[in-house]
């Protein structure tokens, strides 16, 4: 165990999963509880509105940090991905010293095999972000269920933004039987509505005002299915964005929240979410709402 000292506030880090266990161990109860929040790092506002839901319903809180490299269906963009382990802890340190921090290395996960599991995710693994990122979703499932091995919680913490990857966690823990509650918590966003992301950092002052367009399409999407039919939304939000040259949708659909299938027919006793993938001069943003 490392003790993390910053302005004199010394915060439990661990880079070794050995060692975290055995610290879990000497602290854990008969009834005390562990959230977990996993990450990839480069943390914002959303990442610890994760964490604060966590030390709310919990007795001990820990956070992964590590940049997983089987999720990366493009190795530009693992090499590319922002490593920022001391500003990461420090912003966990300034929310609470006592959250415990799970920062390994890739041998300490993958132990010299960095590849995927195969999994089976009934098909929600085929829709949107799975047509798209290739194997993506056999990365997540994969270090997911590691870290849930190691971790053992009681609870964690996945964000709605990345909505297919709560369900397919979800999926995930109830084929493989492990005994962890998933606690999907809202999406936190800036003040003109954008979903915030790590990627927004790498906008434009002027994209970023922009990009606002993405969420108010959204919550107009949303206003008009109670009256239209999918196709009819599907096909108006892309003339939003057709009609937007900085702008390059790369899919929206209305899905079952259940099965990601996408909307043909509407039925009545199914709930709806729409989703979103835009890029931004080569920033891929994505979103997502409820359409209950
Ligand atoms: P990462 O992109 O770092 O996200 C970590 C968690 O934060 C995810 O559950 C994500 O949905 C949530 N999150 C991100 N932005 C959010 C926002 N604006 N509001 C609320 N929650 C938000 O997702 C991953 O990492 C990885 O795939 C991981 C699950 C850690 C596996 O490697």
């Amino acid at each position: 165990m490392f003790a993390f000292n910053f302005n004199k506030i010394i915060m439990p880090i661990f880079y070794g999963k050995a060692a975290l266990i055995d610290f879990l161990n000497s602290i854990k109860t008969p009834n005390s509880t562990i959230g977990f929040v996993p990450t990839m790092g480069a943390l914002h506002q959303g990442h610890l509105s994760l964490m604060q839901q966590s030390l709310a319903e919990n007795n001990n809180t820990v956070v992964s940090i590590f940049v997983n490299p089987t999720q990366f269906n493009n190795p530009e963009d693992l090499k590319k991905y922002p490593r920022t382990l001391e500003a990461d802890t420090q912003k966990i340190a300034h929310l609470d010293a006592n959250i415990i921090v799970y920062a390994p290395t890739v041998d300490d996960i993958y132990e010299g095999k960095t590849v995927s599991q195969d999994f089976d995710f009934d098909g929600l693994e085929n829709q949107m972000e799975g047509k798209f990122r290739p194997g993506h979703f056999n990365g997540v499932g994969t270090i997911v269920k590691r870290l849930f091995e190691i971790v053992s919680p009681t609870n964690a913490y996945f964000g709605e933004k990345d909505f297919q990857q709560l369900q397919i966690v979800k999926k995930m823990v109830r084929k493989t039987h492990l005994d962890v509650n998933i606690i999907g918590c809202n999406i936190y966003r800036e003040a003109n509505g954008l979903a915030m992301s790590s990627r927004n950092e790498r906008l434009s002052a002027s994209e970023r005002e922009k990009a606002a367009i993405i969420y108010q399409t959204l919550l107009e999407a949303k206003e008009k299915f109670e009256t239209q039919n999918c196709d009819e939304v599907k096909k108006w939000v892309t003339e939003v964005f057709d009609s937007n040259s900085i702008f390059d949708l790369e899919y929206f659909e209305i899905a079952d929240e259940e099965t990601l299938l996408p909307c043909i027919n509407q039925s009545k006793d199914k709930n709806y979410r729409a989703f979103i993938a835009v890029f931004v001069n080569n920033i891929r943003l994505i979103d997502t709402i409820s359409l209950k």
